[in-house]
């Protein structure tokens, strides 16, 4: 008879442990060993960079680095703010689902931490970098400092290295802390920044782009791909992993994705409770829904965003172009101390401008328009444009000139992406002869103008840039005075 009690006592229990603390076969996102962590332009530096030392070139020297990075890890814009705000009732509501409605999936050690859970932000913080984005721009220097000793052997001189961010505090914070690391003092130069720079923020003044941006044709396999089943079902499935007999919105969902992955960027050890909303699947779609928007916002989408990366690239051009014919001048000597051109170029500045960049460059380009019917969750890892991996916090393309005074076939470049040598089109294992490269190049670089930012620009082709054209209408002046 007591035997019996003691039985059922003791299931009594192991029911009510099951209830209250995870069960051996409920999931729990707090346990996972392996999170998916790539979260768009959201991702953290700390993920994705390459973290072996970076090999050196045989036979030549560094030069000069030209240097183009996105800010460190950030807090919300204040259009994020308030949505992120609203997560407080939710959570609510989601714990009321589970513990009065008996409703959702989430497991105990997930509730606990969301109930625990608070936004450490506030309007103050607006859009300035968070500890971790500081630390990020100070580790890239120092590894920069490492990776490159040359450049950096003789310090600071303020006509050697060059310094440049947008008008915006959080690049301007990153340019600051990366030169004092870079240098070991904070006596640099770095002028204040422009509103619209039109060279490392080319976008912020091109009235076309700004329109492209409002038609709803142009973004329209980004909505294809919001109604399609993948999201579809992920709002459905999300909504009943949280307890609601309601389906969500798309909006609520992605404030609850921004909360996960900015907890997980400004602590790279934490684990945010909000991630426990989403199946690694469930990631995977919304990562995809985030990769069309800036493919058609700052990427291959469309061709005025990969014009407006054409400022950047003439820079780094013309910099090089005038580097080599002074190495070449002074009989090729040891770089350094004949080189009048600056050592670094620095500058610091946004997601869309880089992803410009990139695309003007044909780095992470796919053999086909991305479209909303590009998702699946096998081949979206094989895609080349992946914002994860191309455009996290604190991306950064570097570009570096080596003159190799031993080798007989001149200077060479390398660049960098996240400090992973990019295997660039028609390269060497990464390795460009500069020469080849600015044969690449040239026309990009010198025929870059932002008259296509102007309302009223038309890309017909110029009477001047078709022989053909001009020697036809030629032959129809003199056939008309003819005929007159
Ligand atoms: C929620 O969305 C899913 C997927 O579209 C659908 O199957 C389901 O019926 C919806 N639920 C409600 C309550 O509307
Ligand atoms: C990050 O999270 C870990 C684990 O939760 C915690 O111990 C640590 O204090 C946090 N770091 C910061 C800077 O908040």
């Amino acid at each position: 008879m007591s035997g019996l009690l003691v039985k059922i006592f003791i299931s009594a229990i192991s029911i009510f442990l099951c209830l209250q603390f995870t069960c051996a076969d409920k999931y729990c996102y707090k346990d996972e060993e392996e999170p998916y962590l790539f979260f768009a332009t959201k991702t953290s530096y700390e993920f994705i960079y390459n973290k072996s030392p970076l090999e050196e070139v045989p036979g030549c020297e560094p030069a000069q680095i030209w240097f183009v990075t996105r800010h460190g890890t950030r807090n919300p814009s204040d259009d994020e703010l308030r949505p992120l705000q609203e997560l407080n009732p939710l959570r609510d509501e989601i714990m009321r689902n589970h513990d009065l409605r008996n409703n959702g999936e989430l497991c105990y050690g997930d509730r606990e931490n969301l109930k625990k859970w608070q936004l450490r932000t506030g309007k103050t913080m607006e859009n300035t970098l968070t500890s971790q984005g500081q630390s990020e721009m100070r580790l890239l220097a120092r590894r920069m400092r490492t990776n490159f000793p040359s450049l950096f052997r003789e310090g600071y001189m303020e006509d050697k290295f060059v310094f440049r961010h947008t008008e915006k505090p959080r690049t301007k914070e990153s340019a600051e802390i990366f030169a004092k690391h870079l240098f070991g003092h904070d006596r640099i130069s770095i002028p204040k920044g422009d509103k619209n720079d039109p060279l490392i923020k080319s976008y912020d003044a091109c009235k076309n782009w700004d329109k492209l941006q409002d038609k709803s044709e142009a973004f329209k396999e980004v909505k294809l791909f919001e109604e399609s089943n993948h999201v579809l079902s992920l709002i459905g499935r999300v909504s009943d992993r949280l307890g609601f007999k309601y389906n969500l919105t798309l909006d609520k969902i992605e404030s609850i994705y921004d909360m996960c992955r900015y907890d997980k960027a400004w602590n790279v050890t934490a684990t945010s409770p909000w991630c426990a909303a989403f199946s690694k699947d469930e990631l995977m779609v919304l990562e995809y829904l985030y990769d069309l928007r800036y493919y058609y916002k700052a990427g291959y989408g469309h061709e005025i965003n990969v014009k407006l990366g054409c400022p950047m690239v003439k820079d780094m051009v013309q910099r090089f172009r005038q580097l080599a014919a002074e190495l070449q001048n002074k009989g090729q000597a040891p770089s350094g101390r004949s080189q009048s051109s600056p050592r670094g170029v620095f500058y610091f500045t946004h997601s869309k401008a880089l992803l410009m960049l990139l695309a003007r460059l044909g780095i992470a380009k796919d053999g086909k328009t991305l479209t909303h019917a590009d998702f699946s969750s096998t081949s979206a890892l094989g895609r080349k444009w992946r914002t994860s991996m191309i455009s996290p916090f604190a991306a950064n393309l570097a570009v570096v000139f080596y003159n190799c005074p031993t080798g007989r076939e001149g200077p060479q470049v390398m660049m960098y992406l996240q400090e992973k040598t990019v295997l660039y089109e028609g390269c060497n294992v990464g390795l460009c002869s500069w020469k080849s490269l600015e044969a690449k190049l040239a026309s990009i670089a010198d025929n870059c103008d932002l008259k296509f930012c102007e309302p009223g620009w038309s890309s017909a082709p110029r009477m001047s840039s078709s022989p053909l054209l001009l020697l036809s209408l030629v032959a129809l002046f003199i056939a008309s005075y003819l005929i007159i």
